[in-house]
């Protein structure tokens, strides 16, 4: 256990915009900072962090805590280990006492300590032998040299030399101390009968490290192709090692993927080094393994930005498009470059001056579905069968987009480049977003609307002018206030018989008190005025009567109350324009009160959130703090999505 006074030693000095900043980009907002958050995937950052209280919340999954929580979260660590994790960080010793219990779980981390430490002496020894060894000298050095690697990036990257003698490192680490067996789970080293031999003899030494650049593997590569049949071999997975979770360069890039909001993702470690030399530092390779959604993810940290660099031939591109497809599920963006004939990133980077490369990266970089829509559409040609395989190509992929704004974005600019009705290209899309659905089953819907509805993919509307929604609502108040509508007491269970309880409201209670809830005004004048008086004569228990309104003192309530008593059972601009038939409203009086509300709410909504952006932006530069602003915006756009998915629409900014 440790002490009492060494874990609020540990407290009071992890500060919490210092330990979160390590992992997530924060920027300052008024008094407090703000990010993506790393525990769910966003665009727009809710993660703010308040050094005042020491604590951080993320206002979109909720996730709060101290610096000791985060760590926990983050790093996926128990207390004790968190409390640890922090105190190294800060150079705090620790006082520590043992019990039974947690000794399984010391001894684990006991090891991974012992082999982050093994690692970092390899490197030591692998640097060492390149620059001091004869064979390391000779024919290592030369070989990083006539690759054009210069003395400074070997020794950025630590590269290194592993001698072609059979145990040369290991016989070493064992005289330094280090357990057989310790060498032996790093993978360093490899039995064979009694004796210890080197994995990566006779290789060249590319440390990998982890996030914090502390070394956890290596990749090793042979001088020569002629000398055996793998090129590159890498560590085994160890305790500290996984290769889905580890991307190459990731350390030395982390800072410049989140300055430049972009991560550019190339093969290999060559290509990683050589960019680096061309001053571009924000890349990163996944090194060993093909793609993963945690490499996404870690991405996903820092940017929302994915750059792929490709080989000059475009036939790389398919190989890769699994990988591509796992970013655009993780809502990243992804570009491609298409190098110049016959390079790679490495030789590419290699041949062109710094300022060169990055003005290529910069002209080149073309959106991915755009990219392939075009190439596709080309290869179609004229050609009927051809344009459908490309339609449902393209559509597939941007059904994978969770961001319905975006997948609507992309549908109509593909429709242009492929030259392809917006209509038709909608209607695969719900296609293939109701097979999605099916396939993830209930679970993992967002909200409970069913999938048809959800999916529904409908041209813009204009949300500015709401005079039409306000209009059917009064029209529903004034016809139908005292009619009792139904619904399921509980929407989603069902009581344990199988039957449904339901609950019943008049509709002027529903409609006053979830108009109120969500904060909706009405904005025509007229059309106000007569909602503020149905309000206060409801609230004061006074009836609604349509007698009060077809004799009101002012001429123009009573003609909009004439209007609107005088067609009850008209179908609604909204309605029709949503080709759902509605034969009688009396029949479906439940349906239409919800589908009046929702039509009028998500035009103000999206306004509200308008002006709620603006005073974020002008408080924020006036130095004021935005944390209920920033409360009220998630509240906002939850309940964008809620009515959009609802209505089945996409909205559209
Ligand atoms: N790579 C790998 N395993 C292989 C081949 C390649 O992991 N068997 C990765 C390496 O990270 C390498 C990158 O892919 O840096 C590029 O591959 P390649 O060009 O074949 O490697 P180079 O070392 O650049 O070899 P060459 O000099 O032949 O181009
Ligand atoms: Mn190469």
């Amino acid at each position: 256990m440790i002490s009492p006074a060494s874990v609020s030693r540990i407290i009071d000095s992890a500060r919490i915009e210092d330990v979160v900043g390590d992992f997530v980009r924060l920027r300052r907002r008024g008094a407090n900072w703000l990010g993506l958050c790393p525990f769910h995937n966003e665009k727009t950052p809710s993660f703010s962090v308040n050094p005042a209280r020491n604590i951080y919340k993320c206002f979109g999954c909720g996730k709060a805590g101290s610096s000791v929580n985060f760590i926990m979260e983050h790093e996926r660590l128990s207390y004790p280990e968190a409390l640890k994790w922090l105190a190294k960080k800060y150079n705090i010793e620790i006082e520590e006492t043992f019990s039974e219990g947690d000794k399984e779980h010391e001894e684990q981390q006991k090891q991974k300590e012992s082999l982050l430490l093994l690692h970092e002496f390899a490197q030591k020894y692998f640097s060492k032998m390149l620059s001091e060894n004869e064979e390391g000298k000779s024919v290592a050095k030369t070989y990083f040299k006539e690759r054009g690697f210069t003395q400074n990036v070997i020794e950025k990257f630590h590269l290194g030399y592993c001698p072609t003698l059979k145990s040369s490192f290991s016989e070493y680490a064992l005289r330094q101390g280090y357990s057989e067996e310790l060498l032996i789970a790093s993978g360093l080293s490899v039995k064979d009968g009694e004796k210890l031999y080197d994995r990566f003899k006779g290789r060249l030494i590319f440390p990998i490290d982890n996030l914090s650049g502390r070394t956890i593997a290596f990749g090793a590569r042979i001088l020569r192709k002629d000398q055996h049949p793998a090129k590159y071999i890498n560590s085994p997975e160890t305790p500290i090692y996984q290769k889905s979770k580890v991307l190459y360069g990731i350390s030395f890039a982390r800072k410049a993927i989140a300055d430049y909001d972009l991560c550019y993702l190339v093969e290999g470690y060559t290509d990683v080094i050589s960019m680096h030399m061309a001053g571009v530092e924000n890349v990163v390779a996944s090194a060993g393994t093909s793609l993963t959604q945690e490499h996404v993810r870690i991405i996903g940290r820092f940017t929302k930005n994915i750059t792929i660099l490709y080989d000059g031939d475009p036939a790389g591109i398919s190989a890769s498009e699994r990988g591509i497809n796992l970013i655009l599920e993780e809502g990243l963006n992804v570009k491609i470059v298409l190098l110049p004939a016959e390079h790679d990133p490495d030789s590419f980077a290699k041949s062109f001056s710094a300022s060169e490369v990055k003005e290529y990266l910069e002209k080149n970089s073309q959106n991915f579905i755009l990219f392939k829509t075009g190439l596709q559409s080309k290869a179609a040609g004229d050609d009927p069968v051809k344009k459908v395989a490309l339609l449902h190509d393209i559509v597939e992929t941007i059904a994978r987009i969770p961001d319905p704004i975006m997948r609507g974005e992309y549908i109509t600019r593909c429709s242009r480049i492929g030259n392809v009705s917006e209509h038709v290209l909608i209607g695969e899309l719900n296609k293939e977003l109701r097979k999605k659905y099916k396939r993830t089953g209930n679970d993992e819907q967002p909200f409970e609307t069913k999938p048809e509805e959800a999916v529904l993919l409908q041209p813009v509307f204009e949300e500015d002018d709401a005079d039409a929604q306000e209009r059917d609502i009064l029209r529903l108040l004034l016809n139908y206030h005292s009619h009792q509508i139904s619904f399921p007491k509980n929407e989603t269970v069902e009581a344990a018989d199988g039957t449904t309880e339901w609950i019943s409201v008049p509709v002027a209670t529903y409609i006053i008190e979830d108009l109120e809830r969500d904060e909706i005004s009405f904005g025509n004048t007229l059309f106000s005025l007569m909602y503020s008086e149905l309000k206060n004569r409801f609230s004061a228990g006074q009836n609604l009567s349509a007698d009060y309104f077809l004799n009101h003192r002012d001429d123009d309530v009573r003609e909009l109350a004439t209007d609107l008593l005088s067609e009850p059972y008209e179908l609604s601009d909204n309605w029709s324009r949503h080709g759902i038939t509605v034969p009688t409203e009396e029949n479906v009086l439940r349906e239409a009160v919800e589908g009046s509300l929702y039509s009028l709410k998500i035009r103000k909504v999206m306004k509200m959130l308008r002006e709620n952006r603006r005073q974020m932006d002008e408080q924020w530069k006036k130095g004021i703090d935005i944390i209920e602003l920033m409360e009220r915006q998630h509240r906002l756009e939850t309940l964008k999505m809620k009515l959009s998915l609802a209505l089945g629409i996409d909205v559209l900014k």
